[in-house]
């Protein structure tokens, strides 16, 4: 079979990343989680203290941007001019600012071609917001996660803390709402479903359920003959 990519697009904490490392596991895959791509850019731009609402000075910080990740045991550790940014990366002013710089046009197509790198043989599966719109629209497989901001909330709140992090959980409700209605909202990749993608709400939904509902999706289109 010919090497292809699975896109997973969805707003903040719908579970994208949880079902983007199953997945590469189970088809044998690598994975792209773009969200750390932006942080990364983000928290690149902070540490030159440029300013986050000048698209110019921004896209200056990112020019060359040394990035990179190493797989550990259950985790990707990323890398920001060669150390070891994980716990910087996940934190929600992180978060914010890649939000804020992902709206430039410019930042984005500097991000392009490194997002588009990751993808090699026998396949990728790609988390973010526009994976199946701007990034690989030609991917054999597009889904679009959703969930509510209420249970995405939950979800991002157990998420830090399990990693240490100190949270609340109705500051992060509301910056899930800002920060959507900013991706959305955008003119450049607006997190929009593909017009090809699957869309599931996994609101209800464990993760193994949705796991086994994308994986016989995937066995499907794998079978169809043209
Ligand atoms: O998925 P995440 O929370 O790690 O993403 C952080 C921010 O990066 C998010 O607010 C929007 C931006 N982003 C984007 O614009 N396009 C992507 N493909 C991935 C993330």
């Amino acid at each position: 079979m010919d090497p292809y990519v699975v896109t997973i697009d969805g707003p903040s904490g719908s579970g994208k990343g949880s079902l983007a490392l199953l997945l590469a596991r189970l088809l044998g895959f690598s994975i792209l989680d773009s969200g750390a791509i932006y942080r990364l850019a983000a928290l690149k731009a902070l540490n030159e203290n440029v300013d986050l609402q000048d698209e110019q000075h921004v896209l200056g910080a990112i020019r060359t941007l040394d990035i990179h990740f190493e797989t550990g045991d259950e985790l990707t550790i990323p890398f920001l001019d060669g150390k070891d940014v994980s716990q910087q990366v996940r934190d929600e002013k992180t978060a914010a600012a890649a939000s804020i710089v992902a709206a430039y046009p410019s930042v984005r197509t500097q991000l392009l071609a490194i997002q588009r790198d990751f993808f090699s043989p026998p396949g990728l599966v790609a988390d973010g917001r526009d994976m199946g719109t701007t990034v690989f629209p030609d991917a054999k497989i597009k889904i679009f996660l959703n969930a509510s901001s209420q249970i995405r909330a939950k979800r991002r709140y157990k998420q830090l803390i399990d990693m240490g992090l100190s949270a609340n959980i109705v500051d992060l409700q509301n910056e899930i709402e800002i920060r959507d209605e900013r991706d959305r909202s955008r003119a450049v990749s607006p997190l929009v479903p593909a017009s090809d993608a699957v869309i599931i709400d996994c609101s209800l939904m464990e993760l193994s359920q949705v796991v086994d509902l994308v994986m016989s999706h995937i066995t499907d289109i794998n079978n169809q003959r043209f």
